[in-house]
C-alpha cells in the first residue's frame, strides 16, 4: 500500500516520503480500516511519538498522520462493536503506524460510526480538533455557562472548534490570532477578536478560561489575565505558566467514541462548522503538507477517491 512516512526529524515538513508499506493487519480487538480521508496536525513532526515508541526505542519511518475516516475492511480476534463495511472516524494511537495511508490497524475502541450523510474529507477533519476542544472546554477547562473564554489562535483547527463550541455552551469568547484571521474568527463566532501581534491581552482585564493553542510568552501573558478560581487549559506541551489563583492543566486529547459522536451530530445539524483548508490526494499529498502558503484550517488527504 501506498503510504506517508517521516523520514527526517532536523528537517520538519520536507522530511516525509511516499513510500510502498505492506498493508497492516489487524491485532487483538482491532479493526483494520481502509482510509478514505486523513487529517493531519502539522505540528506532528515535533511530537516524541512520531520518533518514539512506548518503551523510548527509536521508530524509524512512521506513518504520520493520526486522525481518520474510513471503513472497516477486517476485524482482529476478539474484536466487538464494529462490522465489516462500517463507516467509522476516529484518532489512532499516537505510537502505531497512522492514517497517511491506505489502511491503516486500530484499536477498535478508537472508533465511532461516521453517519452516511457525513463524507469521509468531513469526517476526517474532525477527531483531532473537535475533541481537543471537547476535552480542553469541558473535562480539563470545567466550563460553566456564563464565563469567559480566550480562544487563541481562534481561526485555526482546534482554535475554530473551541470558540463554536464554548458559545454554543453559553460562554462570551474573545478569540485572538494573526491580524488577518479576525473576520473569519468572528464568523466561527467569537465575540470579540484580539491580534495577538498589535493589540494587549491585558487590555481583556480578566478571563475564566485560556485555551491555548500557541504557548510560550502568549501563555505567560494569557495566565497573567485569568480570574481567581480560573483555568488555563494548555495542548502544546507542558504548562511553563500558571494563574496565579487558578489552575493549570495540559492534555494530549484521547479518542472517545460517544464525544465523537456528539460533535458530529452538531455538524449534521449545523451547530458546528468543520474549519477544512487544503484538500489533496494521497499522491499530492507530499506538496499538500509543505505548503508554500499560509495554512488555513485543516489540512485533509484524500485517500481514496
Ligand atoms: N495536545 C493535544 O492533544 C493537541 C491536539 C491538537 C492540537 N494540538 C496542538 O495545538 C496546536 C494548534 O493546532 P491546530 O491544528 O489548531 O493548528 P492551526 O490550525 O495551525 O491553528 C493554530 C492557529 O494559531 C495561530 N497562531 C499560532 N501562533 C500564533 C501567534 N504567535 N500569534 C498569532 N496567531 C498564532 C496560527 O496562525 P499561523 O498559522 O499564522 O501560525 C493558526 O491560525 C499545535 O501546536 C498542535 O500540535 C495539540
Amino acid at each position: 500500500m501506498k503510504a506517508v512516512v517521516a523520514t527526517d526529524q532536523t528537517a520538519e515538513a520536507a522530511g516525509i516520503a511516499l513510500v510502498d508499506r505492506p498493508e497492516p493487519t489487524p491485532a487483538i480487538n482491532d479493526v483494520v480500516v481502509e482510509v478514505r480521508a486523513s487529517g493531519f496536525v502539522p505540528a506532528e513532526w515535533e511530537w516524541p511519538s512520531t520518533w518514539a515508541d512506548r518503551s523510548g526505542g527509536a521508530r524509524t519511518q512512521a506513518i504520520i498522520g493520526h486522525e481518520l475516516a474510513g471503513v472497516v475492511s477486517s476485524l482482529g480476534y476478539g474484536t466487538t462493536g464494529l462490522s465489516l463495511g462500517q463507516r467509522v472516524f476516529g484518532i489512532t494511537d499516537w505510537h502505531r503506524d497512522g492514517t497517511l495511508a491506505e489502511y491503516v490497524a486500530v484499536e477498535a475502541r478508537n472508533l465511532a460510526p461516521l453517519p452516511g450523510d457525513v463524507d469521509f474529507t468531513v469526517g476526517a477533519s474532525l477527531p483531532i480538533a473537535g475533541l481537543t476542544a471537547w476535552q480542553g472546554l469541558f473535562q480539563h477547562g470545567r466550563l460553566q455557562a456564563g464565563q469567559s473564554v480566550l480562544a487563541h489562535g481562534a481561526a485555526g483547527a482546534v482554535g475554530s472548534v473551541v470558540t463554536q463550541l464554548a458559545r454554543e455552551f453559553g460562554a462570551y469568547v474573545i478569540g485572538t490570532g494573526r491580524a488577518a484571521d479576525r473576520q473569519a474568527a468572528l464568523d466561527f463566532g467569537a465575540n470579540e477578536f484580539i491580534d495577538l501581534g498589535n493589540e494587549d491581552l491585558a487590555d481583556i482585564g480578566g478571563v475564566d478560561l485560556v485555551f491555548d493553542v500557541i504557548g510560550g510568552d502568549v501563555q505567560k501573558r494569557s495566565a497573567g489575565i485569568i480570574r481567581p478560581g480560573g483555568s488555563l487549559v494548555s495542548v502544546v506541551g507542558p504548562v511553563e505558566a500558571r494563574p496565579v489563583d487558578g489552575r493549570a492543566v495540559d492534555f494530549v486529547v484521547e479518542s472517545v467514541p460517544s464525544q465523537l459522536t456528539e460533535i458530529v451530530e452538531r455538524v449534521r445539524d449545523g451547530r458546528l462548522r468543520t474549519h477544512i483548508g487544503t484538500v489533496a490526494t494521497l499522491d499530492d499529498a507530499i506538496p499538500a503538507l509543505n505548503p508554500a502558503e499560509r495554512r488555513k484550517g485543516k489540512t485533509v488527504i484524500r485517500v481514496r477517491g
